[in-house]
């Protein structure tokens, strides 16, 4: 490979590193793109910049982190460049709105889309050559997870498994923003079709702070990471583990137990806490509702639950939702959405279907929560949230397995897997009942993954002034709800590409 000539940005000032002022942020470094800003504007920026501790770079090279531009399109700011014997996407491309927010905050403030120049296919990568002559192939990726694809196939679970146990951790002891921003980074890296090897590799990435840089570079440097490593032995992470993973066991009630010296299911089973009826279910059922449920066990519950809907309410619609829905082979729970095209006829199919399943003995515990969504004219009555108001059941079914598999318990490793020998199993499953008008949005909300649902509201709100949750879209500047049919006019309202299911693995 011959190695990448660079030709200089012709320029007046000698200097890359003479600031009128000491530099702030040393690792922000900014360089102006001098096409259609004319070359007085450039160098007045320049010096505006350096007053307020920017450094700023005359000429474009490696360490330059932002590029910006004026009245450019991003592409012909890329074409230009690269003309220039430049390959830029190892920076942020923005435009001169993120300079100026900037200067006034008196920061470099978070790059929002609207700062951003747009039109590269991001899936499209380019190499480039660094100093020492190796190729490394870099892209832009979006900052939002909902304006990606991210398939099932992670090249990077290495680093991503790393990343979510940090995250689980930092939720676990109540910080989620941390665990958000954690999830967020873990999901940049399984959108990257190549497994990573090289640091280099993720500079411009979104979402990568300094934290989970570093995890990844102790990875990529010594196999491991000491504070995933760490945190694995800790005795609070593996207790709180445990007892959140029961069913019905929320942080609160985890952490009592945890400082009250509870720190497995066996202590909890001989503590003689008093429980409630869902931990006394998820107690009994531990090690069923641990086990991955298969997309064949969830194809048997969907043929019983569709068959009890129809019994009761004729000419309802069915669908698998979660996971299940995005392609996944196992999953926790099952999950469904229920409605009927006769908006209202949907109202009470619960109880009834409920009351067929259990006297068909499917149910081994169910908890069910009426719709309290109400729909004001004047927009929603609470900011978009993950919490949703639709009828729904809870319920851990009663799965028979037995008759399908042959048992084959001589050649069977013990707890290796539980077919063959157990013809019975316990199996979560989660019904939501939707009314017709809602259903896109319900669908939208409940196939996951719950990222992708996080980062679609994030969108909404922050890029469009749009409230979206699992029953609406409200558009703020306008002051009214916008109407969907299916997800695609959903994607289409939000100014979004059309993701579907199988790609929302974020
Ligand atoms: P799940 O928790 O079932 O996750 O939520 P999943 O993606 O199916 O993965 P498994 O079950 O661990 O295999 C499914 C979807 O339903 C939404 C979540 O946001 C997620 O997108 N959901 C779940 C809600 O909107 N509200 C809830 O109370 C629960
Ligand atoms: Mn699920």
């Amino acid at each position: 490979m011959v190695p990448l000539k660079r030709r200089k940005v012709p320029s007046s000032a000698s200097s890359d590193s003479s600031p009128d002022v000491a530099c702030k942020f040393p690792q922000v470094v900014l360089f102006l793109l001098e096409r259609k800003m004319g070359s007085s504007r450039r160098t007045f920026l320049t010096d505006l910049c350096r007053k307020k501790g920017f450094r700023v770079n005359e000429t474009f090279s490696e360490s330059v982190t932002h590029v910006i531009s004026e009245k450019n399109k991003g592409d012909d700011v890329r074409r230009w460049l690269r003309s220039q014997g430049h390959d830029l996407t190892i920076a942020h491309l923005v435009d001169i709105g993120w300079l100026t927010d900037s200067l006034r905050a008196g920061h470099p403030v978070d790059i929002l889309e609207g700062h951003k120049l747009h039109t590269t296919d991001y899936t499209q990568s380019t190499h480039k050559l660094t100093s020492s002559g190796g190729e490394v192939t870099t892209r832009s990726i979006p900052a939002y997870a909902c304006q990606r694809r991210t398939t099932l196939s992670n090249r990077n679970t290495i680093f991503t498994d790393a990343l979510l146990l940090l995250a689980e951790n930092a939720e676990l002891s109540g910080d989620d923003g941390r665990g958000l921003a954690f999830r967020r980074g873990a999901a940049v890296l399984k959108a990257l079709p190549e497994a990573v090897t090289d640091m280099r590799r993720l500079r411009g990435c979104p979402c990568l702070g300094e934290h989970s840089l570093r995890v990844i570079q102790d990875i990529l440097e010594t196999g491991v990471s000491r504070e995933v490593e760490s945190t694995k032995q800790s005795e609070r992470y593996q207790a709180m583990k445990v007892l959140t993973g029961i069913f019905g066991v929320g942080l609160k009630t985890a952490d009592q137990w945890f400082r009250d010296g509870i720190q497995n299911i066996h202590q909890l089973r001989h503590s003689g806490r008093t429980l409630n009826r869902a931990q006394q279910a998820g107690l009994a059922h531990y090690d069923d509702l641990m086990q991955p449920i298969t997309k064949a066990e969830a194809d048997v519950i969907a043929n019983i639950v569709e068959e009890a809907v129809q019994a009761e309410l004729p000419g309802s619609q069915v669908t698998l939702v979660g996971g299940f829905r995005r392609g996944n082979p196992s999953g926790h729970d099952v999950d469904f959405l229920i409605t009927h095209p006769q908006e209202g006829r949907e109202e009470g199919v619960i109880a009834k279907v409920v009351s067929r399943l259990e006297a068909q003995d499917f149910l081994l515990y169910q908890k069910t929560t009426r719709n309290s969504y109400m729909k004001s004219n004047d927009g929603p009555a609470r900011p978009a949230s993950s919490m949703d108001h639709f009828e729904r059941c809870l319920c851990i079914f009663r799965l028979t397995t037995g008759e399908q598999h042959e048992p084959k318990a001589c050649t069977q490793a013990p707890g290796e897997d539980s077919e063959g020998r157990a013809s019975k199993r316990a199996v979560r499953v989660d019904l939501v009942v939707s009314p017709f008008s809602q259903v896109a949005f319900a669908l939208l909300g409940w196939t996951g993954s719950k990222l992708f649902e996080r980062e679609l509201r994030r969108w909404a709100t922050r890029e469009k002034n749009m409230s979206l949750s699992s029953h609406a879209l409200y558009d703020n500047k306008q002051g009214r709800y916008l109407k969907a049919a299916t997800e695609e006019e959903i994607f289409a309202h939000l100014s979004l590409d059309y993701i579907p299911p199988s790609d929302r693995n974020t």
